[in-house]
């Protein structure tokens, strides 16, 4: 199977490259590494950060790398207080949290003949569940907000949560999950915890990234093995 693993930071996808060897094309403005891992075919790219550019590349992997499902791994801020830095968490669906056209008597994150929450593929919730079991991981999932916007205020922290029931807030999950849908293209949005989205995120950012990167990044890698 063609399988795309994509990230928005290098950071999110440099576990990856350390541990496989692979074949860099450039295209788009950006780099794809291709490589074979456990009889699948793997296409694996950081996007740069937000909606646009995470569209962007997971369309190219569809479109002109051929993938057949997709793997997001890569960090975000808990809107939940149950969830702790480093925390695992995937989403069951995903909204865009910045879409406001409430002006039109609709509501946030709603745009017509689109869909309003997109879900990941239940086959793949399945074999994150039972990978997630054999390593003895625990897997939080939940509702995935996703913006232009690093969050670090409280006040839109909290509005977030309580608009859209969300758990996660992060740039790219809701943009993808479009793509995918849209293209109907199996996915899978994996999380770490890096901070807690509020007044210290971009010092817990700055301190979590990296190893909250490669857990997620790691995990997913297991979880091809189980594909
Ligand atoms: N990704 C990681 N932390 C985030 C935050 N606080 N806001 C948006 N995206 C994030």
């Amino acid at each position: 199977m063609k399988i795309a693993v994509l990230g928005a930071m290098p950071e999110e996808i440099k576990p990856l490259l350390e541990k496989l060897q692979t074949k860099k094309i450039k295209y788009a403005n950006n780099t794809f590494y291709l490589t074979n891992y456990k009889n699948h075919e793997i296409i694996i790219a950081y996007s740069k950060i937000g909606k646009v550019n995470s569209s962007l590349s997971a369309t190219i992997m569809i479109e002109k790398f051929k993938a057949e499902i997709l793997l997001f791994t890569g960090v975000a801020g808990a809107l939940d207080e149950n969830l702790k830095i480093g925390d695992m968490f995937y989403a069951k669906s995903l909204v865009q949290h910045d879409v406001d056209l409430t002006a039109f008597g609709h509501p946030f994150g709603y745009i017509s003949e689109s869909e309003h929450f997109y879900f990941a593929d239940k086959n793949l919730i399945k074999i994150a569940e039972n990978t997630a079991k054999k390593l003895d991981i625990k897997l939080h999932s939940g509702i995935i907000a996703s913006g232009d916007q690093f969050i670090s205020d409280e006040d839109k922290k909290n509005w977030i949560k309580k608009e859209f029931n969300a758990d996660v807030v992060e740039m790219e999950g809701a943009s993808v999950a479009c793509v995918c849908s849209s293209l109907n293209i199996p996915f899978f949005i994996l999380r770490a915890i890096s901070d807690e989205a509020g007044k210290k995120a971009e010092f817990d950012f700055e301190k979590f990234v990296i190893e909250s990167a490669e857990k997620s990044a790691i995990f997913v890698l297991k979880m091809i093995e189980n594909i």
